[in-house]
């Protein structure tokens, strides 16, 4: 299974950020059901690793928190875009959330995380994206705000292929409290 564990985020925040999509030529747009924050990705594993995943998981206790999303930027690797996406406001709920998750991760036994956590939501894949036009989309983008939005639980997502998008599944849900 290839797990991840994420924001799945409230309807309202993902109508919002759809409204973001177009304008950019050789982005893949990621579907507004698809929209989410990742707060760990985990990656593939046998399904009984999932189980003890699960079970830390659901040990943790944390409280609930608002969200607000602002600014956008992109992701490059070797020089080249590979992903558009918006950011978040400084929000220490979420960065508590995140460090418990990476605690229970590792007494599960997975493997420490040790890239910063940059807390975003993907809106696009880029492929061959011309840099001026991906300068003035962020440009015209990074003011984007949206009503804040209050977090009650986090999800263990698995993540399959599809013909054009991933599915993703919620394998389990996890309440804050
Ligand atoms: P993203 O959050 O930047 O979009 C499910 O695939 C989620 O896990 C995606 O949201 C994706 O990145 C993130 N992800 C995919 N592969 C990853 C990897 N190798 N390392 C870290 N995160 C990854």
């Amino acid at each position: 299974m290839r797990l991840f564990v994420a924001l799945d985020l409230p309807l309202t925040l993902r109508e919002a950020l759809a409204h973001l999509a177009g304008g950019l030529l050789g982005a893949r747009w990621v579907p507004p059901s698809n929209l989410h924050l990742t707060l760990r990705f985990v990656g593939e594993l046998p399904a009984y690793r999932a189980e003890e995943i699960d079970l830390a998981l659901s040990a943790l206790r944390a409280p609930a928190f608002t969200l607000s999303v602002t600014g956008a930027g992109s992701f490059a690797k070797s020089g080249r875009a590979t992903s558009v996406w918006i950011g978040v406001e400084r929000c220490p709920g979420l960065e508590h959330l995140q460090g418990k998750i990476e605690t229970a991760l590792q007494r599960a036994g997975v493997e420490a995380e040790r890239r910063r956590f940059q807390p975003h939501i993907t809106l696009a894949g880029l492929d061959g994206v011309s840099e001026p036009e991906l300068a003035a989309w962020i440009g015209a983008r990074n003011l984007f705000r949206a009503p804040p939005v209050t977090i009650e639980h986090f999800v263990l997502f698995s993540s399959q292929l599809g013909k054009d998008h991933p599915v993703y599944t919620a394998e389990a849900e996890y309440p804050l409290t």
